[in-house]
């Protein structure tokens, strides 16, 4: 018997509600993209539609909420890390989907020279660095597509998930 919590959502309907429950059933990896603004604040946001673009050169992208402030830095400045988060990073992922303003006194991070943002160095796997190479805006969202410049791992540990509205660890089984 299939655990009720982790089933599809029953859904399918071309309403806002319906979209999402569909979308709930493509499971992901959670990453926090950050930059500076250019009054020097750090932004960042909680992130799921990461995908990879290319390989030559190394191009991924994200879709983030027009509107958003860390979508405003990103466009400012040209740059932005992508953050990818770790099985034990669910609260920074939590807070930084809040919309809480002091979320950068909330966790350790730092922003060695010349990176494109804050690195979020307890709570993320790997970072990396990329520069703005194309926008599209796209109904409510904009598509950035950045391409990656520096790449660091910082821990080796399982990556986290989301789906089915639950965020989840890796599993071996
Ligand atoms: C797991 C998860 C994934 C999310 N993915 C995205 C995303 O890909 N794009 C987006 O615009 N918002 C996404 N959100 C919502 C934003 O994190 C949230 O609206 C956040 O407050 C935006 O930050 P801002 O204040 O800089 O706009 C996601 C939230 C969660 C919990």
């Amino acid at each position: 018997m299939t655990d009720p919590a982790v089933r599809t959502p029953p859904v399918p309907q071309t309403t806002p509600g319906g979209f999402r429950a569909m979308m709930s059933g493509f499971p992901t990896g959670v990453c926090i993209v950050t930059c500076t603004a250019l009054d020097g604040t750090p932004r960042g946001m909680t992130c799921s539609s990461l995908c990879s673009v290319s390989v030559a050169p190394p191009t991924l992208l994200v879709c983030l909420r027009d509107g958003s402030p860390t979508l405003r830095g990103i466009l400012d400045s040209g740059r932005f890390a992508v953050n990818l988060l770790h099985d034990g990073a669910r609260e920074a992922a939590e807070l930084f989907a809040s919309g809480d303003p002091r979320r950068f006194q909330l966790l350790p991070w730092e922003q060695p020279p010349g990176t494109a943002g804050p690195h979020l160095v307890r709570d993320a796997h790997t970072v990396a660095d990329c520069d703005v190479a194309l926008t599209q805006k796209m109904g409510d969202h904009v598509t950035v597509f950045g391409e990656a410049r520096d790449i660091r791992q910082q821990q080796p540990r399982p990556p986290l998930l989301y789906g089915l509205r639950q965020f989840r660890s890796w599993s071996a089984a």
